[in-house]
């Protein structure tokens, strides 16, 4: 006889047949009642430990976070909030948890204080729940492009290339940082490094995706990518995921319309695949938002959010509409913004992005059309307007209570056009042959996109901080496991 699982045994209408449960001990309560839980679904199956029935020293060991495995008749429950419970036949301790040092107890723990404990924190329900919606969400994601025809593309981690030309790079080498070699520049000699040249951890699998899509049509990446920037904010990790589609013979327009679908498909698809999940982590923030004065609370709860990105198209503005909004705008004109907004050119921060999306517009933005000057050297140029003013076909989408989500392009595919642009921004040709190949040899109209994973996860679960919708962070001074 193996195990069921929990979420079976809560949903069987088997009563009066034996089974054996596994998982770990949630509560114990009046020497009596076991709240087990394996992780299978966010519910606890209780167990009836009929008193006198099993030996002291086994009772002894029933604590909060501790393994059980336990064999016992299905029957109804006569108590309240729950339907079914196991009576207990055998009960064996499989390990034990100490309970003055388990940090875990049954009751509500702070999110920092989970956040201290990252590595038990999988042990809770609200960290069960994210979990299973971002794998929702990334199965979503492969099913999404499977069914239009994509191609998964596996890119390099380890590269030369600087895809955004931000150089916020975490570089990669074997050689022995204590004595590392020196050219006669003073310069690190890379002569002497593994793979004879600088490398790094990618920021991006844009540019080799774009080899791909130049051959295979359409294509996604959907890998970790790295970034040694700013990182101590809610909405940056140092190792983040990304899905980055890149399509042959698509401008900027289908670009946009590619992803709009595709995350109100991915966020339909949570909807659906997580109903359990995303109505515990809706009350949860039900709970937080009561502790908030009115006037801070949401005004949408966390189904209706979803929903409401489902129901709406997103708006399309260019940069120099929003820069025009952002000017007039209260908060820039009472100088409430920490940068205000004054001239047609800055690079928008968040705070400008977060007025757009959720007080002026109050839904979903696609910024398009961004000065050349603050984008990266591959995206298309487009005609200088009336201004005399130079812009890119770029698009960045921007959500509610997250900011940018998205970040894409139609790309230069004039290879006289590019080589130019790189030269105007210094980046050197010799290490990019590999990539002006695509412009010389059969060049195309070509777009694709980034979307920031752990920021969509962070939207479909509503919480409130990066570093809770990814396993294992990664950001300033914390890199542990
Ligand atoms: O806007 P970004 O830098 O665009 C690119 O990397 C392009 N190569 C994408 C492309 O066109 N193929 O990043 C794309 C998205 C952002 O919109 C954001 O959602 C996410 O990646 N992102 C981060 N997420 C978490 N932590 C960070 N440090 C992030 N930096 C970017
Ligand atoms: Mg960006």
């Amino acid at each position: 006889m193996t195990h069921t699982r929990i979420k079976d045994l809560l949903n069987s209408t088997d009563f009066g047949k034996e089974f054996i449960a596994k998982g770990w001990i949630r509560t114990f309560r009046n020497n009596q009642f076991l709240a087990i839980n394996d992780g299978s679904c966010l519910g606890n199956l209780q167990v009836v430990i009929g008193l006198n029935v099993f030996d002291e020293k086994v009772i002894k060991k029933l604590h909060t976070g501790a393994s059980v495995s336990v064999k016992g008749t299905l029957i109804e429950s006569q108590g309240k909030g729950q339907r079914v419970e196991l009576k207990a036949v055998e009960l064996e301790v499989l390990g034990e948890s100490d309970p003055d040092k388990f940090p875990l107890q049954p009751k509500k723990h702070s999110l920092e204080f989970l956040r201290e404990i990252a590595h038990l924190r999988f042990r809770t329900n609200t960290f069960n729940a994210i979990f299973k919606v971002r794998n929702a969400l990334a199965f979503a994601v492969h099913q999404f492009f499977n069914e239009r025809g994509f191609v998964y593309i596996h890119t390099p981690i380890i590269t030369g290339s600087d895809a955004e030309g931000a150089g916020e790079m975490f570089q990669v080498t074997n050689l022995d940082l204590d004595s590392l070699p020196r050219n006669e520049a003073g310069k690190i000699d890379y002569k002497e490094d593994f793979f004879g040249k600088e490398t790094n951890l990618t920021v991006s699998g844009q540019l080799e995706g774009e080899l791909a899509a130049m051959a295979l049509g359409n294509i996604y990446t959907f890998g970790p990518t790295f970034r040694a920037e700013n990182s101590n904010t809610t909405r940056h990790l140092a190792e983040f995921w990304m899905i980055e589609p890149e399509m042959a013979f698509y401008d900027i327009h289908d670009n946009m319309d590619l992803a709009e679908e595709l995350l109100k498909y991915v966020i339909r698809q949570a909807l659906d695949r997580c109903p359990d999940e995303i109505e515990f982590l809706r009350n949860r923030l039900l709970e937080e938002d009561k502790q908030k004065p009115q006037a801070d609370r949401s005004e949408m709860d966390l189904v209706e959010k979803l929903k409401f990105i489902l129901e709406n198209d997103f708006e399309r503005v260019t940069y120099t509409e929003a820069v025009d909004i952002l000017k007039r705008s209260k908060p820039n004109q009472k100088k409430q913004f920490k940068y205000l907004v004054d001239d047609w050119g800055i690079d928008l921060q968040s705070e400008h992005e977060r007025y757009l999306v959720e007080k002026h517009f109050k839904k979903p933005v696609i910024l398009i059309d961004y000065p050349a000057d603050i984008k990266a050297f591959y995206m298309r140029q487009n005609e200088v307007d009336e201004n005399g003013r130079k812009t890119v076909a770029a698009m960045d989408i921007l959500f509610p209570g997250i900011g940018e989500i998205v970040g894409g392009s139609q790309r230069e595919e004039r290879y006289d056009v590019l080589t130019q642009r790189m030269a105007e921004m210094n980046i050197p040709t010799k290490e990019m042959e590999w990539f002006l190949d695509t412009r010389r040899f059969g060049t195309a109209p070509h777009a694709g996109f980034g979307l920031g994973f752990e920021r969509l996860v962070l939207f479909v679960t509503g919480m409130g901080n990066i570093r809770d919708v990814i396993p294992f962070p990664r950001y300033p001074n914390n890199a542990e496991f």
